[in-house]
């Protein structure tokens, strides 16, 4: 694809694995300048900074938690300092706190998954939207889940962090657009990373998954990055404000495809 991303100024936070990296990546083959954010795994933050600079376009990688204000003022003033602000902000970090019904949940790791997942987000946004709104362009992409509509048991703070995250994010369009600025939602479904390993590497659960996806596949990492770069630029230059799922169908009620 040749989308004119050359040389924009991209942020992807957990920009080092599964759908982070895809997306890096994916911002690096449109020659974009791809700063990426990790929390965990230096090592191969460090390796994809190599890859992309080999190939000779600009990379830097940036360790911050993205829940803690300071360490995120700190990474988008690095990005200031290096190439004089930012374009492109994806949200993609996120954790899924692991499986505990409600009433059994430990209500500090309940709030940790709020915490990554809807205040990390907002204050990346944040940051990103201070500048973009004062140089009258810039896009900031999050990344919810299937689960932002979806009902998920032994994952209400994972559920509720999304389905947050893409009304924060109608909100803060509503906000960013009069300045010329975009705010999407990106929905991903079932896709082979590391945050559902467990499932599609077990024959039954693998089995279970495709139940629920019409198209019959689990996503690939290539299937979100690809759309991710697409609503990145100014080929989505009229979508602002709303969720674009990659799922599959998943919330296309596959279940109702017979009886009802
Ligand atoms: C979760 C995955 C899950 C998928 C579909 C995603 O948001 O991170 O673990 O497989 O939703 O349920």
């Amino acid at each position: 694809m040749n989308l004119g991303l050359s040389n924009r100024r991209v942020l992807v936070t957990g920009g080092n694995s599964g759908l982070g990296a895809a997306i890096s990546k994916a911002f690096a083959a449109e020659g974009a300048r791809v700063a990426i954010n990790y929390l965990l795994n230096p090592t191969e933050a460090e390796r994809l900074v190599e890859e992309f600079t080999a190939a000779g376009g600009e990379a830097l990688g940036l360790m911050a938690d993205i829940s803690d204000p300071e360490a995120v003022e700190t990474m988008f003033g690095a990005m200031d300092s290096a190439w004089g602000g930012i374009d492109i902000l994806v949200n993609n970090a996120g954790i899924d706190g692991g499986y505990a019904l409600g009433w059994e949940a430990d209500p500090d790791a309940w709030g940790r998954v709020v915490d990554i997942n809807l205040k990390g987000t907002y204050l990346c946004a944040r940051e990103a939207l201070k500048r973009m709104v004062v140089q009258r362009s810039g896009v900031v992409l999050n990344t919810t889940s299937v689960h932002e509509v979806i009902a998920w048991s032994g994952y209400s703070a994972y559920a509720a962090s999304k389905a947050a995250v893409s009304m924060m994010s109608k909100s803060l369009a509503q906000e960013a657009a009069p300045h010329g600025v975009r705010v999407l939602c990106i929905a991903p479904g079932a896709i082979r990373t590391p945050i559902n390993q467990a499932v599609w590497q077990d024959a039954e659960g693998y089995r279970d998954l495709l139940t629920k996806i019409p198209l019959g596949r689990i996503g690939e990492p290539e299937d979100v990055a690809n759309v991710v770069v697409m609503l990145a630029s100014d080929a989505a230059g009229y979508m602002t404000g709303t969720t674009v799922f990659v799922d599959g169908g998943m919330t296309d009620y596959p279940s109702f495809a017979h009886g009802g």
